[in-house]
């Protein structure tokens, strides 16, 4: 259902679209047929039509829409991005499916997956971006996408159930309709927000719980309305220095202790543990976050650090004390440890630091973690030993499961 005909001026357009399918499949981004048929279909350039050419197809996010101080509201995500997450719906002709977040161009090529006997329905809070999407689809062809105009956190029943829900901005919790909306054996993919760290996660059903499959490392623009962050998050502003943490699915029970944590000496400790090569820390952010009881967002150019320092999330707190995940050195001679501050600095610094030793020694490089939602009102008792996530709407428990146990097969990249 390619509706743009290939003009003399359109031809650039192509032979970059096709570069750039070439390379995703050389990647491994796309692996199927189907996926493959909808990029090389969908003019990717029509839907941003302001924008350059090369850097339409680039594969990176394209801005679209901005804050008044800057901040990115709405983009069309990055073609890799993309293509993953269209991978892991798994969809089928005739399948419908949801997508909460427009731009209109994602939404195309689910059309052409689902083909034209599936149902595709895009969901934004924005009418600027609703408009702007039914626009583009209308020209380039794609006008039986519906285009729906609305807060995400209520999913879209009038068209459910969908075989998969792939949410495009970054999420801080699971809403019921998210899961109530899928058909059996569905599918959600959700960038979600944890504990500081963010991942792209696809759930499936398992009893009355959900258990990820997959993770992408990725970034979104947040979410917006009650479901967004500033719903879920209490903010701590430490002393004057302009630095403020930002305590997203609960705060300390005393939070005004770390007020004067700044005030204090850093102190360091090291782990003897190198990041390796070529320095992915991802997991090991997850797995020190997971371990810690106090975890805290904080712009990384506002923390103070010691000379030949670079400071990392996650930001950890105990009582009065703020510690970060910290590198000094570089190349080969690059050491893990975290920088700590507060009356008991030296403390929260040495146990972070030993977890970080834990990690090199029983994680890095095993399974992965496992990531289970539960209903909100489950037990304690009733959940399995792990770090748990309490959210409005449900319990997300994160475990690290040794290789070769059961646990360890559902395990995803960290
Ligand atoms: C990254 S863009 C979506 C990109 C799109 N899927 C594409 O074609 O690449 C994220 C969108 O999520 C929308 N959004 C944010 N919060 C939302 C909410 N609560 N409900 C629906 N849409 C929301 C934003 O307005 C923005 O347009």
């Amino acid at each position: 259902m390619t509706a743009i005909p290939a003009t003399d001026f359109d031809r650039p357009a192509e032979l970059l679209r096709h570069r750039l399918i070439d390379r995703l499949l050389a990647d491994g981004r796309i692996t199927t047929a189907a996926v493959e048929v909808a990029f090389r279909a969908v003019p990717r350039h029509a839907f941003v039509p302001e924008t350059e050419l090369e850097a339409a197809y680039a594969d990176d996010t394209v801005k679209t829409k901005f804050d008044g101080e800057g901040i990115c509201l709405s983009s069309l995500s990055a073609p890799w991005l993309q293509a993953l997450m269209i991978e892991q719906a798994a969809l089928q002709p005739g399948d419908g499916v949801l997508e909460i977040g427009s731009g209109g161009y994602q939404a195309a090529l689910l059309a052409e997956v689902v083909t034209h006997t599936g149902r595709v329905v895009t969901l934004d809070i924005d009418p600027d971006i609703t408009d702007r999407a039914a626009g583009c689809l209308e020209r380039t062809g794609y006008d039986r996408v519906a285009v729906a105009m609305g807060d995400g956190e209520t999913g879209y029943a009038r068209d459910a159930p969908y075989a998969a829900t792939i949410v495009c901005a970054q999420a801080y919790d699971i809403p019921p309709a998210w899961t109530e909306q899928l058909a059996p054996g569905g599918r959600l993919i959700v960038p979600l927000y944890l504990l500081g760290q963010r991942r792209t996660l696809t759930f499936v059903a398992d009893g009355d719980r959900w258990i990820a499959t997959n993770s992408i490392y990725s970034g979104f623009v947040d979410f917006q309305g009650p479901g967004g962050r500033a719903a879920n998050s209490t903010r701590i502003r430490l002393g004057d220095n302009g630095a403020t943490l930002t305590f997203v699915h609960g705060a300390p029970d005393q939070p005004y202790e770390l007020a004067g944590a700044l005030g204090h000496a850093a102190a360091q400790a090291w782990s003897g543990v190198l990041p390796g090569t070529p320095g992915y820390i991802g997991g090991l952010q997850m797995y020190l976050a997971t371990r810690m009881t106090a975890v805290a967002d904080c712009p990384r150019e506002s923390l103070p650090h010691p000379e030949g320092v670079r400071a990392f999330a996650p930001v950890c707190t105990t009582g009065g004390n703020l510690g970060y995940l910290a590198v000094r050195g570089a190349g080969d001679h690059a050491e893990l440890g975290a920088v700590a501050y507060g009356p008991q600095a030296r403390q929260l610094a040495e146990d972070m630091a030993t977890i970080i030793a834990d990690w090199d020694r029983d994680v890095r490089g095993g399974p992965g973690m496992s990531i289970a939602v539960y209903p909100r009102d489950i037990a304690d008792a009733q959940l399995p030993d792990g770090r748990v996530i309490d959210t409005t709407h449900r319990r997300i428990l994160i475990t690290w499961p040794d290789a070769d146990t059961p646990q360890a097969r559902s395990a995803v990249e960290a």
